[in-house]
């Protein structure tokens, strides 16, 4: 089969993303990948502020198309088709991506491909491992949190997730509680090196229960509790702050290790030729988190796989992968592919 070139365009929270990719299904490669985060646009707010975000996205989302051709060194007419997030997602900011891709599209006459995030995400181990189907994902983020079996690009099981916060949620209002830098994950992760994770102790949600959803929302009331009681003239002495990060830390890599035993246990029901799980979204960058899988897999002899920093957190190759996977299927969408604030998998 020939090789796929594609364009993609990613712009559903607060990273403005471009990207091109070549090869085929199970064996492409990045050609470029462009990301502009938005961190100090919304830093002022505590959160994405919508309307920043999609007016940043629609300033930006031109020349991040630009680059992207540059650092590939190919122009638009070598690209195969144009791949764009078309939810779920912030709208404003998913309607600057699709407008773009549209435009593009209408300016060449390339195929035009809508592509789910989520399914972005979880096809990336395609894209940097060539992970054969089924693989077991766990897809961690600031907004998800979900065990996926990918069947197929276009075919995912869900078996089970967070019944309120995502872990990445989880890390960023702890990081709030105890005026740590946002993004949270980063900031608790370096924070907790130097703590005891045995000084608290933390709960750990629904691990008494059946099957493999997850909550996280009560460790941070258990957080601040515990930081309540260390506060004193309004601060928090290092050592605490560390000891706390280091206690939180460890309750969501306890919950999450188990959890993923049981969706183990569920995959391996199905006999998987060569099982492989893989992790992604930005959570999976923490280290605590990739060891204990590392350590759980090695256990029960199946491979893992985490994407490369840049490929955990938004992008837009994973957004043109999944475009390559769905059009080397000869799926393409038309001028009426709309945006989509919500779209499950
Ligand atoms: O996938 P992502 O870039 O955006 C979406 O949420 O879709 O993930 C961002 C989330 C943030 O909540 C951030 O705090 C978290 O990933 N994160 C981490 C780490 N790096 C980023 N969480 C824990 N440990 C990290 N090292
Ligand atoms: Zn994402």
């Amino acid at each position: 089969p020939p090789s796929l070139t594609l364009l993609g365009i990613e712009s559903s929270c607060d990273d403005t993303g471009a990207a091109l990719v070549t090869g085929q299904p199970g064996a492409a490669r990045v050609l470029s990948s462009v990301v502009e985060g938005q961190a100090e646009l919304h830093a002022a707010f505590g959160g994405v502020v919508p309307e920043i975000a999609a007016r940043a996205h629609a300033e930006r989302i031109d020349s991040c198309v630009a680059r992207a051709l540059e650092e590939a060194g190919i122009t638009l007419a070598e690209v195969d088709a144009i791949a764009v997030t078309a939810g779920p997602g912030l709208i404003g900011g998913v309607l600057s991506g699709v407008m773009c891709a549209k435009g593009l599209a209408a300016a060449t006459g390339k195929p035009l491909i809508g592509v789910n995030h989520l399914a972005g995400h979880a096809l990336t181990p395609r894209l940097t491992d060539g992970a054969p189907f089924p693989y077991l994902m766990l897809l961690v983020s600031g907004g998800h949190c979900q065990f996926l079996l990918v069947h197929a690009p276009d075919r995912f099981t869900r078996l089970g997730g967070t019944i309120d916060d995502a872990p990445g949620e989880a890390f960023d209002k702890t990081a709030r509680l105890l005026a740590l830098p946002q993004p949270g994950g980063p900031s608790v992760e370096r924070t907790a090196r130097d703590g005891d994770a045995k000084r608290f102790r933390f709960p750990r949600p629904l691990l008494d229960r059946p099957g493999c959803d997850m909550s996280f929302s009560g460790l941070k009331t258990a957080l601040l509790r515990e930081r309540d009681a260390l506060m004193q003239d309004n601060t928090l002495r290092a050592g605490d702050r560390a000891d706390l990060c280091a206690g939180f830390q460890q309750a969501v890599v306890d919950v999450l290790r188990e959890k993923t035993a049981r969706a183990l246990d569920l995959y391996l029901a199905e006999a998987p030729a060569q099982p492989m799980i893989a992790v992604a979204g930005g959570v999976a960058a923490n280290g605590a988190i990739r060891a204990a899988l590392t350590g759980l897999c090695a256990e029960r002899g199946v491979a893992f796989t985490a994407p490369p920093l840049a490929l955990c957190t938004d992008n837009a190759a994973m957004i043109a992968y999944a475009g390559l996977e769905r059009f080397a299927a000869g799926e393409t969408d038309d001028m009426t592919l709309a945006a989509r604030p919500r779209w499950p998998l």
